[in-house]
């Protein structure tokens, strides 16, 4: 009898962890004279005519009786406003080179119709075009990230849409003020074709970099503005096309891309909300490879450009599940959980490390598509956990970056590849400095354990704390719905104090924490 008790008792340890332990880890903040600034951009977004990302996620038409502004969602528009959207890239992805902008402009009864052949056959009737999209962007302050259609379009197509949008005068500005703006809009980042190694017109890197340099050439500055050319570069671990790339037309760009998508099996990429501690924690491996495959790219960068004169645009990234049961296949709608946002924080507390080199980043995608800010259903919208990620890290934008020796336990996870080994760190922190105030973010992992964090904070000349924030779910797969929307949102972190100049904090587990301090 004693013994069923104990083994009883064994079961639920072994089974259910909810004796998990307290791990103690020592954070030292290692300041130095680099002032590398952690570029506002590295917090971008990206839209694309893709699913319901546009059309009911942003752009639901003036005449909706869904609430609007022109036409623009009232409630997106507000969430949007919080996360201070610096750059919003558009109208792809593999749709940007299908898309021809004169579809796009003019009264809307008018404009052609076209079959969206890349996500799911969907006519797209060309309702939001460059008008629209760039009334969005200044209607929130946001820099607009343009993508040239260069895999089926020409080069005199491409070089009229950025005289439509940026010159003062001549025969493209007269089209656009007769279809009703005045003046030129400021447009600064121009893609010069996405994907071209595959879905923009499946170039080789030797092909694709003479069309490079032929395009970009009359890709021209009008009136003062001034663009900033952006290469299609290199998937994941394709490090030849980022070296011909390098070798070829370095001369001739700002910056190359790169697009990475924690995918851990294209063919059945799995649920995004049941799934193993196993999958968990192989999808926080596989997105913290990044930092490696960052690397790779950055070294073959600096062997043609040590001065760093081209920047490194992460302009594709996040996680890629199954759709969600009965969604179309091709629009790409998939639920967001707390797994989400710890792969979007653990992407943050990396990318803040390449801060010399990569200076933009766009999430795929804002609204509806992939690792989504919000899912909307009719009137309804969600803030998903990857939301409150990205508006926890706001303070992070622009500041100075502060290198952390974290000595945490790794987790060692299984990897496809031989040439990368995977761990995840219990402990990913990050810290930034601004205008005085240190902003420190943390994420612990694990799924078993709490933590104790201690850091010393003499080197970063900081006493008090100002505000925290935890993000944090009863489950890793929690999520927000549009039957529960707040289910999974950001509160007030009170596990905070400083005694001697040691900061402690203590972190549930799978739990996100902002602290400010001054
Ligand atoms: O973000 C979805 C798609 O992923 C983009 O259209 C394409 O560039 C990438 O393959």
């Amino acid at each position: 009898m004693k013994n069923k008790y104990l083994c009883l008792i064994c079961a639920i340890v072994v089974f259910f962890p909810i004796f998990g332990k307290t791990i103690e880890v020592n954070i030292i903040p290692m300041p130095n004279d680099s002032q590398q600034v952690v570029a506002p951009e590295i917090y971008g977004q990206f839209a694309e005519h893709l699913g319901r990302c546009i059309y009911g996620g942003i752009w639901v038409g003036e005449d909706s009786d869904i609430p609007n502004t022109k036409g623009y969602r009232n409630d997106v528009i507000e969430a949007f406003r919080e996360l201070q959207i610096p750059v919003l890239r558009w109208p792809g992805g593999c749709f940007a080179d299908e898309y021809h902008w004169v579809d796009g402009i003019g009264p809307k009864e008018n404009r052609p119709k076209m079959i969206n052949s890349n996500w799911g056959g969907t006519v797209e009737d060309n309702s939001f075009g460059t008008h629209e999209f760039f009334d969005f962007c200044e209607l929130l302050g946001i820099e607009p990230y343009l993508s040239l259609n260069v895999g089926s379009g020409t080069v005199e197509e491409m070089a009229k849409w950025i005289e439509y949008i940026t010159a003062v005068d001549g025969p493209q500005a007269k089209i656009r003020k007769e279809n009703g703006r005045e003046k030129p809009w400021k447009l600064k980042y121009v893609g010069i074709g996405n994907e071209s190694w595959g879905c923009g017109g499946n170039f080789t890197p030797e092909e694709y970099s003479n069309v490079y340099r032929r395009y970009q050439t009359y890709a021209r500055d009008f009136d003062g503005n001034k663009l900033y050319k952006i290469a299609s570069g290199a998937s994941d671990y394709d490090f030849n096309w980022t070296d011909v790339l390098m070798k070829n037309a370095k001369n001739y760009m700002k910056g190359l891309s790169l697009h990475y998508y924690s995918v851990w099996n294209w063919d059945d990429k799995g649920s995004a909300t049941d799934f193993s501690p196993e999958l968990y924690y192989y999808t926080l491996g596989k997105a913290l490879e990044i930092d490696s495959v960052i690397n790779h790219h950055v070294q073959i960068m600096d062997k043609y450009d040590p001065d760093k004169k081209v920047d490194m645009i992460l302009d594709e990234w996040g996680t890629w599940w199954n759709v969600e049961p009965g969604t179309n296949p091709g629009h790409l709608y998939q639920q967001n959980t707390m797994r989400d946002a710890m792969v979007a924080a653990l992407s943050f507390n990396t990318f803040h490390k390449h801060a010399d080199r990569l200076k933009m980043t766009n999430i795929a995608q804002i609204a509806n598509v992939l690792q989504s800010m919000v899912l909307t259903n009719g009137d309804k919208i969600v803030l998903t956990p990857t939301y409150y990620i990205f508006k926890m890290y706001v303070p992070h934008q622009g500041g100075t970056y502060i290198p952390l020796d974290i000595q945490t336990p790794l987790k060692k996870v299984p990897s496809e590849r031989k040439d990368f080994e995977r761990q995840v760190p219990i402990v990913s922190a990050t810290a930034t400095e601004k205008d005085g105030v240190v902003t420190l973010s943390f994420a612990n992992t694990s799924l078993e354990d709490k933590v104790k964090v201690l850091i010393p904070l003499e080197s970063l000349k900081v006493g008090k704390i100002k505000e925290g924030e935890i993000l944090k779910g009863e489950n890793i797969s929690d999520f927000n719905d549009f039957d529960m929307p707040e289910k999974v949102n950001l509160q007030p972190f009170k596990d905070s104090h400083i005694k001697n100049g040691i900061l402690e904090l203590e972190l549930p587990e799978a739990s996100i924490v902002t602290l400010r301090l001054v």
